[in-house]
């Protein structure tokens, strides 16, 4: 069938402001849309930039807004967003970070963010056996956390950081602080904790659930800010 696919285009060291660009092409309703933005960016117009890496929905490197909402290229279907011939699917690079050029976001700011909530193993501890034990039940606990890919999604739907607090670390951080938190052996909660307990930490987080409806790897995002809000409170009491 044929749909029009309509990109947000802008390079920031040539244009004052962006525009849409839209494409005619023939697609099958079970393309990926991943594929489709190959074939602009090969047969139609090699001045189109975006982000792509593995194409299977483990790298995070190709998430963007699809008809409003976020979502990542190479797991989105053709069928699922433009249902008819002539149908639109419009493209736009995600929200509130700096657009680097069209569809890729500059994302210094959200890896300054996940870095501030030390996401890595922290246990000074010698280790007394040859690793470091866990049972199959605490291990569960961690399953949704380490799930993530960093593919910047909630962060960009999270309309705390559009409209109120910018300097809110975002759902993702924390998503990655309680892949440690909650790790039966890691102990680094207290030097976590004043990132997290902060205004521009949990805190920030007014339940909106948006993060939770974008993340491609269904990860329960509200629900374990929650837990993490609940945790810093049974600490401080
Ligand atoms: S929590 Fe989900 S939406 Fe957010 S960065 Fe991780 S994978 Fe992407
Ligand atoms: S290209 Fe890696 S997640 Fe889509």
């Amino acid at each position: 069938m044929k749909i029009t696919i309509e990109i947000k285009r802008f390079n920031p060291e040539k244009e004052k402001k962006s525009y849409y660009q839209k494409y005619k092409v023939d697609a099958d309703p079970n393309d990926r849309l991943l594929d489709i933005l190959m074939v602009i960016k090969r047969r139609i117009d090699p001045s189109l930039s975006f982000r792509k890496s593995c194409g299977h929905g483990v790298c995070g490197s190709d998430a963007m807004v699809i008809n409003g909402k976020e979502g990542l290229a190479c797991k989105t279907l053709v069928k699922k967003v433009a249902d008819k011939e002539g149908a639109y699917i419009r493209i736009e690079p995600l929200r509130t970070l700096p657009v680097q050029r069209d569809l890729m976001v500059d994302q210094k700011k959200f890896f300054k963010n996940y870095r501030k909530v030390k996401p890595f193993f922290i246990n000074e501890k010698e280790v007394s056996e040859k690793e470091r034990m866990q049972s199959p039940q605490e291990r569960k606990k961690i399953d949704q956390a380490t799930k993530c890919i960093l593919c910047v999604s909630c962060y960009s739907a999270c309309p705390v950081i559009q409209k109120e607090n910018p300097m809110y670390i975002g759902p993702a951080s924390i998503v990655q602080a309680a892949r440690f938190i909650d790790d039966s052996r890691d102990n680094g909660f207290d030097q976590r904790l004043p990132e997290l307990d902060s205004p521009d930490g949990v805190w920030s987080c007014k339940n909106y659930f948006f993060c939770t409806q974008v993340c491609p790897r269904d990860i329960q995002v509200t629900k374990i800010i929650n837990m993490t809000k609940k945790k810093i409170k049974d600490f401080n009491n």
